[in-house]
């Protein structure tokens, strides 16, 4: 069985605490041993493999048709199931996935216009299938522990009564979160709206979904998963390792998602071309900002326009990762654009996106502290507000109707920390007592914090009530107890 012992423990790795991945029991062995169905895996120690980059296109994850939209409501139905892919070329691999896609296959929703997935679990765990960025009712959130039984299955309502927003649908079962994100249980939900559609911005083929994660591969390719393993060191672009991207000399828009467990990316082209951010986690900014680099840390979107007319056909972009541990060759690039054609391109980015609604009087304000054990205590512990995660507990009482601002603190020496609530789209009201950066003054329901930051951000409640987690997306680290409650009533 999974127990907390033995993902506590494994989360030693996690800060660097000196010991090697090799240690620890993967969860889903520990689970499965009993269950007689393990996923094939080896133990970590040595760094990922290497793969040769750019010998492979880029896959984009099929759009899920519904399979009912009487009633002007979209019904999915989604088995979640093991299924063996090729990470690496020719070498197949063990996944968890939503319909046999890795990643899961891309949701399309409007405002307006519910959306209904009946998910079944075909799987040997539970499951919890979380809508990040979305509102939705309690019982539709995928809690932590609002599981999906083995062999049963449940249905989640997702109203859409909020604007244009790239989400994404993820893995939430308590303590097993990390790893089963971490083998394949995400998608991309791209909900849009009257205010984004009527935008001529790049569309359709134009218009690409990438997920970014780090993995680490064993010699035979197949996916090693032990609780923060430093050892992620090879970048997967929509399930494979460094794809090339046949491009057109055109604008195209990408909706970058930052699927890891824990690594932050901080994107560039080779060159220090310009990338204008026109989205971020709650859909469009107010306006463009022309950037030579996009910074996403795990959970987080951004939504990008690329312009290659400025590139002759023949050439070969590398979009480069500057941040993070490993060795340069594996983690310093994610893909290659090829330009391989001219197009016409009736495609604009306007100089206003989106008017936000303007912020309401706060009318309550609270602090929250995110930290971890570092400086090798053994075995080390995450918490908020000092406290571990107890999904018994409410840690934090909200008033039905409320906007508060949250003053979210990293006072960690060593270890980065994010902060993601669910059920609302919030904005970053000051970073460090400055203004946020140019890429977070749209909606945002997750924010990075480097150690010694601190965030303020405003949260208004006056959707659902009830309650719902807040915690580090650094799956590893919630997993480790960097999560609480907050109950809206
Ligand atoms: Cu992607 Cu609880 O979140
Ligand atoms: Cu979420
Ligand atoms: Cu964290």
């Amino acid at each position: 069985m999974v127990t907390r012992r033995n993902v506590l423990g494994a989360g030693l790795a996690a800060i660097g605490a000196g010991l090697t991945g090799a240690a620890f029991t993967p969860m889903i062995t520990a689970h499965s041993a009993t269950a007689g169905t393990a996923v094939p895996q080896t133990q970590a120690g040595a760094a990922g493999m290497a793969v040769e980059p750019f010998r492979v296109a880029l896959p984009v994850p099929p759009v899920l048709a519904p399979v009912s939209t009487a009633g002007g409501v979209d019904v999915y139905a989604v088995t979640m199931r093991r299924a063996v892919k090729e990470i690496v070329p020719g070498q197949p691999a063990e996944v968890l996935t939503y319909n046999g896609s890795f990643p899961g296959p891309t949701i399309k929703a409007r405002s307006g216009r519910p959306v209904v997935v009946r998910q079944r679990n075909q799987l040997d765990m539970p499951t919890s299938v979380h809508l990040h960025g979305a509102s939705v009712p309690h019982r539709s959130d995928g809690a932590p522990m609002d599981t999906i039984a083995p062999g049963a299955g449940r249905t989640y309502v997702y109203p859409n009564r909020q604007p244009h927003a790239s989400l994404w649908y993820h893995d939430h079962a308590h303590h097993m979160e990390s790893e089963h994100v971490y083998r394949g249980l995400s998608g991309s939900y791209l909900l849009t709206d009257h205010t984004e559609r009527r935008l001529p911005l790049p569309s359709g083929a134009y218009d690409i979904p990438i997920a970014i994660r780090d993995a680490h591969l064993d010699e035979s390719g197949r996916l090693v998963y032990v609780m923060g393993d430093r050892n992620r060191t090879t970048l997967l672009a929509n399930g494979v390792p460094y794809p090339y991207v046949a491009v057109a000399a055109r604008k195209y828009r990408f909706r970058l998602l930052n699927s890891a467990n824990t690594r932050s990316f901080r994107l560039r082209l080779a060159d220090g071309g310009p990338i204008v951010q026109i989205g971020s986690d709650g859909g469009l900014l107010p306006g463009p900002h022309t950037t030579d680099s996009v910074y996403l840390s795990a959970g987080e979107r951004a939504d990008v326009v690329i312009d290659f007319s400025r590139y002759p056909v023949g050439t070969q972009l590398v979009l480069q990762n500057t941040t993070g541990s490993g060795p340069a060759d594996q983690i310093g690039q994610v893909l290659r654009f090829d330009v391989t054609r001219t197009t016409h391109d009736p495609s604009v980015v306007p100089p206003v996106l989106r008017t936000l609604r303007p912020l309401p009087a706060a009318t309550a304000e609270r602090s929250i502290e995110l930290r971890m054990d570092e400086g090798g205590t053994a075995p080390p512990k995450a918490y908020i507000d000092g406290k571990t995660y107890d999904p018994d507990r409410v840690d934090s009482l909200v008033r039905h109707g409320a906007s508060e601002i949250w003053t979210v603190t990293n006072p960690n020496k060593i270890v980065p920390h994010n902060f993601h609530m669910h059920l609302v789209q919030f904005r970053v009201l000051e970073r460090n007592g400055k203004e946020p950066d140019p890429g977070e003054v749209g909606l945002k329901d997750t924010v990075m914090l480097m150690p010694g930051e601190t965030v303020r951000l405003q949260a208004t409640f006056d959707t659902y009530r009830g309650a719902y987690v807040y915690h580090c997306h650094m799956l590893d680290h919630s997993a480790m107890g960097m999560m609480a409650t907050m109950k809206i009533a």
